[in-house]
Order: C-alpha cells, then sequence, then structure tokens
C-alpha cells in the first residue's frame, strides 16, 4: 500500500475532494484525522474511509484560525506521534463570472484572503511538527485560472497564481528540513458538482451567461484536449500518490489535472 503507516491530516476533510482523498488514503493504509467545520460531512466522509478499513478520527476546526488549528495540530501528534501528510482541501463560495465593473473589492478579495490565509495556517502549524520529524508533505489545491485569462475571472486568477506562488516558495523554504510541498491544479471535477459549494458558483455564471449548468459544464469540457473533466478519484488517486514515498524526489511542483484545458 502507498501509504501505509503514514498519518495524514486532511483540512475541509468532509468536502468532495478532502472525503474523495481521505477514501484513497485510507485505502492506502494511511491512518486519517479530518478535520472541518460540519460535522454531518466530516461523519460521512469519516464512515467511507473507515469502510475502506483505516482508523480515522473526526474534529470541527475552522481552518481559518490559526490558534484553533494549531492546537487541532498537537492534538494529532499526541495521538499518532508525528504528522507524515497535511492536505488542505477547504473550499468556499466567492464570486466568478463577473467583470471587474460588477465586482466589489470585498468580492475580489473573499477568495484572495480566504484561500491564502487558510494555506497558511494550517502550512504553519503542520511544517513545525514535520521539521522537528524531518519528513512529511504539505498539499494544496490551486484552480486553471492560475494561468486562464478571460471575463469573469480575476478573483480567482489571483487566489490560485499566488497559491501556487506560496507552494513554490514554501518547498523552497521547507525542502533543507525533509518536508515536500506539492501543489495539484485540477480542473472544475464533473461529479464534484453534486457536492461542492462550486454548483452554486458555476450555477450564477450560467445564469449569467443564459444557459444550463449541462451547457455550461459541457462547454468547459469541450476546451479541454481530453473532450472531459476530470474526476474526483483521478485527483485523489493523485494526491495518494504525490504523498507518498515514491513521489519522494517531487517538490515545489505543481500538477496539471486539468484534462489539457492548459498545457505546460
Ligand atoms: N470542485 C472542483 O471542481 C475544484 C476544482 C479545482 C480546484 N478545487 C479546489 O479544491 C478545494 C476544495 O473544493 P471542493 O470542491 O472539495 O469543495 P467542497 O466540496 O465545497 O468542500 C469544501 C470543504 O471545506 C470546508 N470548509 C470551508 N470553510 C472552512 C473553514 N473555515 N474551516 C474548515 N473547513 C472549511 C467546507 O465545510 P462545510 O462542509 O461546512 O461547507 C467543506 O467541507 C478548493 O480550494 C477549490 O478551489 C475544486
Amino acid at each position: 500500500m502507498l501509504l501505509e503507516k503514514k498519518v495524514a491530516v486532511i483540512h475541509g476533510g468532509g468536502g468532495s475532494i478532502g472525503g474523495a482523498a481521505a477514501r484513497v488514503f485510507a485505502r492506502e493504509g494511511a491512518r486519517l484525522f479530518l478535520a472541518g467545520r460540519s460535522l454531518p460531512r466530516l461523519e460521512a466522509a469519516a464512515s467511507a474511509a473507515r469502510a475502506e478499513g483505516a482508523d480515522v478520527s473526526i474534529a470541527v476546526v475552522d481552518a481559518m484560525d490559526q490558534a484553533a488549528v494549531d492546537r487541532h495540530v498537537d492534538e494529532v501528534v499526541d495521538a499518532a506521534g508525528r504528522i507524515d501528510i497535511a492536505l488542505n482541501a477547504v473550499g468556499f463560495d466567492h464570486v466568478q463570472g463577473l467583470p471587474i465593473a460588477e465586482t466589489s473589492l470585498d468580492d475580489y478579495l473573499h477568495p484572495v484572503v480566504g484561500y491564502l490565509q487558510t494555506n497558511f495556517v494550517t502550512a504553519k502549524a503542520v511544517s513545525r511538527r514535520m521539521i522537528a520529524e524531518g519528513s512529511g508533505v504539505i498539499l494544496t489545491i490551486s484552480t486553471p485560472g492560475a494561468r486562464l485569462t478571460g471575463r469573469g475571472l480575476i478573483g480567482n486568477a489571483a487566489q490560485s497564481a499566488a497559491l501556487e506562488g506560496f507552494s513554490r516558495a514554501l518547498a523552497g523554504e521547507l525542502g533543507p528540513d525533509g518536508v515536500r510541498v506539492v501543489c495539484v491544479r485540477p480542473h472544475a471535477m464533473s461529479d464534484a458538482l453534486a457536492t461542492s459549494y462550486t454548483r452554486e458558483m458555476f450555477g450564477r455564471t450560467a445564469d449569467a451567461n443564459g444557459v444550463s449548468m449541462d451547457q455550461f459544464v459541457s462547454g468547459l469540457a469541450a476546451m479541454t484536449l481530453l473532450g472531459r473533466l476530470p474526476v474526483l478519484d483521478e485527483l485523489a488517486e493523485y494526491l495518494a500518490f504525490a504523498a507518498s514515498d515514491r513521489a519522494g524526489s517531487m517538490t515545489g511542483a505543481i500538477a496539471n489535472l486539468s484534462a489539457g484545458a492548459l498545457v505546460d
């Protein structure tokens, strides 16, 4: 198994990506600590991961709050001895699809500040424990907005490009301590729409463009080389590989999981 005896913390562990990653990490032998905002979603993710045979603990932790995340990380290390893998899969609805003239400063800054804040908070909390161990992997999640252009993308583009820059710089800082940082950049996942905040967000963009949700999603798929969007399991499998010792030489990387919407 890829992650046998590894201890993994997933912030946003009850979300679409957090839950999918939890299932695959569990199947690959990891001991899991899922932290998130809503207990019912955490419980559902934990029960799916336990069905794969994993030992899973859950905790309600605000991933924007440094003191709360630090406390939880300390509890995880007290219980499991160390943290090998930390995935920040926190996500929240924000404004996309509007021209700059119709976007307020607050709406523009909301994803920029929010995603940069939670990734700083969780990386700061886990890195001090990983540095002490001389090993660990921090996983961040960006979006194709980091490199796309077009109307309605400014907030998403700024937060995604900044998060990729943060991940690269953090990899440079933590590399000498044996800690890897890998950022994944998946396109919108078709099966995440059932549970993710993206349903509301893309729904508003589709409405603003006078198309149905199906038409909007088909339009995104048509812009990929594969003619389809990625699915949650593809991202979760990649995350498990990136977190494993088999990817031991991978750090400072931005993994392109855009199904070919972007080429490198
Ligand atoms: N879905 C996609 O297609 C896609 C594509 C590319 C990148 N991404 C990125 O992937 C990440 C996760 O997306 P997702 O689709 O998995 O979203 P999701 O299904 O909506 O899940 C996000 C999770 O984050 C939790 N959360 C939000 N604020 C929190 C906070 N302050 N503290 C702790 N937990 C918090 C949510 O809690 P609640 O359960 O209380 O809502 C939810 O469980 C985002 O960064 C997003 O940009 C997603």
